[in-house]
């Protein structure tokens, strides 16, 4: 299919895990490709490489989604290399879990830094071309937690519904402008972060799910294609949970 041909989706903390998969599902629907994440190493190669093979363009960036300067500058980098940015995947994230009364300063501050000021960064630095092109989709990867709140993820939840408030605002501020902005709410999907939680806590959580299953990067990955895509065109400043029916 080639739902998203000639578009191009910008996509951070891609090189593997869910981004990867939306960076893979969205160059077989025809999108070029630049996504980013905080160092060049094989994972990063190795997806460059596989997309090229897929016969899109792509590029992987190093830069540090948290850091403000030096996300406008690879946005700049991009819009130049690439000449459109139509897409925004926000999905750089991380996790630091502890309950609260053992979680110090620097925990909170490094998870709302990476997961939430890092959504304002990417999508202040490309609204501008956006802006120009009078069009564009903004995909931001909330979770379950950012609407629900979750013991021992204060500071994740926190991120996370930080990020749906953005959201919402953004749709209302550009939609005049032909922009759209939505997030999606991934509930358990099997990757690297949440592989590192224990065997008893995982089957806790597949117990609460409807479907019985924790999803796949190709669950949300999918998703996105929908936001990504004209399919979308009248959907803006929405929550998609992709959650199995655990969040119901
Ligand atoms: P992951 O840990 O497998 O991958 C995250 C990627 O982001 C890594 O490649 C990492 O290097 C990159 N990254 C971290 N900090 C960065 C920074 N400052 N700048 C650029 N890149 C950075 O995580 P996963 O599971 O693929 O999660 C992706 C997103 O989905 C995250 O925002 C996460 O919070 C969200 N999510 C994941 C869920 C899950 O069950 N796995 C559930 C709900 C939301």
């Amino acid at each position: 299919m080639s739902l998203l041909k000639g578009k191009t989706a910008v996509i951070t903390g891609a090189a593997r895990g869910i981004g990867r998969e939306i960076a893979i599902s969205m160059a077989k629907e025809g999108a070029n490709i630049a996504f980013t994440d905080l160092k060049i190493d094989d994972n990063m190669i190795s997806l460059e490489k596989e997309l090229n093979a897929m016969g899109v363009k792509a590029k992987g960036f190093a830069s540090d989604a948290s850091d403000y300067a030096q996300t406008d500058e690879v946005v700049n980098e991009i819009q130049k290399e690439f000449g459109s940015v139509d897409i925004l995947v926000n999905n750089a994230g991380i996790t630091r879990d502890t309950l609260l009364m053992r979680m110090d300063e620097e925990t909170w501050d490094m998870v709302i830094k990476v997961n939430l000021k890092s959504v304002f960064n990417f999508t202040k630095a490309a609204q501008k071309f956006m802006l120009k092109q009078k069009s564009g989709s903004i995909i931001n990867m909330s979770s379950v937690v950012g609407v629900s709140g979750n013991a021992g993820q204060a500071n994740y939840s926190a991120s996370k519904a930080g990020i749906i408030g953005f959201t919402k605002s953004v749709a209302k501020e550009l939609g005049s402008r032909g922009i759209r902005s939505n997030a999606i709410a991934p509930g358990f999907i099997i990757t690297d972060m949440t592989a590192k939680l224990p065997e008893d806590v995982r089957n806790e959580w597949i117990k609460g799910i409807p479907l019985r299953r924790g999803g796949t990067p190709q669950d949300v990955a999918n998703a996105c294609i929908f936001l990504g895509s004209d399919l979308s065109s009248y959907v803006s400043g929405q929550v998609l949970n992709v959650c199995g029916g655990m969040n119901t």
